[in-house]
């Protein structure tokens, strides 16, 4: 059923003025009308819209090597930045019409001038229903700079009503707290749900301030206590990001360098790796290594996959390098927590995959620079919750909830999808 709805509503991504072949209006189906058919049919959700990929399979105009710009945002031809963010999900594959549901909705909640105060390292409490997120701590916009990166911030999910998620603008109408972690977490960049706890990933600050994990209190007075600063006495580059092995409950993070490239730690002193750490026994072991720039990791549903982003593209201060990786990769997850089969599993534009989850059916979110583009577990782009901005980072609230920061944008999505946490059973 699903696949016959997607045909007759698929001529929408379709350029105005192609011409269609017998082939294309048996696979449209006689409906098709051109851009605008959609309202017609109320199986293809209001917020949402098919894009067909064959409508730019030849375009005859890419941008040439001589000028890259893997940043660039991207439209098919026959839409525009305003029908896309006009119906922002973005039907690449029936698979998607699962993932949304029947009504899925995209809210803006808050949003600044220039001030990037929406960045990373969303995380779910459960117990009081609040999703807890960080500043950017490098971005020269980030208005006091690296004084102003330690903080925290939460909202109450609980504060945003059906009345509110149902309006495409309610920016103001929810609450934006900042919490103050005592002692501070410094630079924190990452974060995820660790033994009823918060576990978050500071970037560490100049040359003596190490990198850090520290879990903390999601409860005031959100006092923290540091768990992991040093590998046999030496400082890792600037912690990114972190996943919890669902089967041996180890905590498998990321080291890149975006300290050094962001002006804020020194030269890095160490390869770019993922790393283990078995809290019980203090055991810290490198995990993996081959990185341009390890970044956002998840682990699936089952444990029996890890997915890690490598945004080595983005080189933050030092501009973007188009030849490095915006990748996806995906390891085999042994019974005793070693790595093996590297897979390359997706490769993104427009910007780079930076944090990355899952859903419990194994489906793949990751922030891109055009908002959430989500794969299915054999690594096919199905669909896309599109802002049309950079979103580096997201975060499921159990079914049907997300929150996706935007740098100078907080959005709230309802969807049919339900996330994964791993985390949340250790
Ligand atoms: C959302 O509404 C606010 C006013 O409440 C306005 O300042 C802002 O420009 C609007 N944003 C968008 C993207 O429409
Ligand atoms: C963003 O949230 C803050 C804190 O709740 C509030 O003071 C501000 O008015 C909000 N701004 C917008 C544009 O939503
Ligand atoms: C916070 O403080 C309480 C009371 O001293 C303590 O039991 C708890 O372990 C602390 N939590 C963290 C994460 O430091
Ligand atoms: C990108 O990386 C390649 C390979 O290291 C290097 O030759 C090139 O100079 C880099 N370009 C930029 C703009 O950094």
């Amino acid at each position: 059923m699903a696949l016959f709805r997607l045909c007759v509503t698929a001529v929408a991504g379709v350029a105005v003025g192609q011409l269609l072949s017998i082939n294309d209006l048996s696979w449209f189906g006689v409906l098709g009308q051109g851009v605008g058919a959609l309202s017609h049919d109320d199986a293809i959700p209001p917020q949402a819209q098919v894009i067909d990929q064959r409508s730019f399979n030849v375009l005859y105009s890419a941008s040439p090597l001589s000028d890259p710009d893997g940043n660039a945002q991207f439209s098919p031809p026959g839409t525009t930045r305003e029908s896309l963010v006009g119906r922002p999900f973005h039907i690449y594959d029936e698979e998607f019409l699962d993932i949304i549901g029947p009504n899925p909705t995209l809210t803006l909640l808050n949003h600044t001038e220039s001030d990037p105060i929406f960045h990373e390292a969303p995380v779910w409490y459960p117990a009081k229903d609040e999703m807890f997120f960080v500043q950017n701590a490098g971005a020269k916009a980030a208005g006091t700079g690296l004084a102003k990166s330690a903080i925290i911030q939460k909202i109450s999910l609980s504060t945003v009503t059906p009345a509110i998620a149902s309006q495409r603008n309610a920016s103001g109408s929810v609450k934006v707290e900042a919490v103050n972690s005592i002692p501070s977490v410094m630079n924190p960049n990452g974060a995820t749900n660790y033994k009823g706890q918060l576990l978050f990933l500071g970037e560490g600050q100049g040359e003596t301030t190490a990198p850090a994990m520290y879990l903390m209190n999601p409860e005031p007075p959100y006092n923290t206590t540091v768990i992991l600063d040093n590998f046999f006495g030496r400082q890792f580059n600037s912690l990114n990001d972190a996943s919890i092995n669902p089967r041996n409950g180890e905590i498998y993070f990321t080291d890149p360098t975006y300290g050094y490239v962001q002006d804020f730690r020194p030269p890095p002193g160490m390869p770019k790796q993922v790393w283990r750490f078995n809290e019980a026994t203090g055991a810290v072991a490198v995990a993996a290594d081959g990185f341009n720039m390890p970044n956002g990791i998840a682990f699936s549903p089952n444990g029996a996959h890890l997915y890690v982003a490598d945004t080595g593209m983005a080189q933050a201060f030092y501009g973007s390098n188009f030849s490095f990786p915006s990748t996806i990769y995906r390891y085999n997850v042994n019974e005793d927590g070693t790595l093996e089969n590297r897979k390359t599993f997706a490769f993104v534009t427009p910007g780079v995959p930076d944090g990355l989850h899952l859903d419990t059916k194994g489906n793949v979110y990751v922030g891109c620079g055009d908002g959430m583009q989500v794969y299915n577990p054999s690594g096919k782009l199905v669909g896309k919750i599109y802002t049309g901005s950079v979103s580096a980072n997201f975060q499921f609230a159990g079914e049907g909830r997300m929150v996706v920061l935007a740098e100078t944008e907080l959005y709230f999505v309802t969807l049919a999808a339900e996330g994964a946490f791993p985390g949340r059973l250790y």
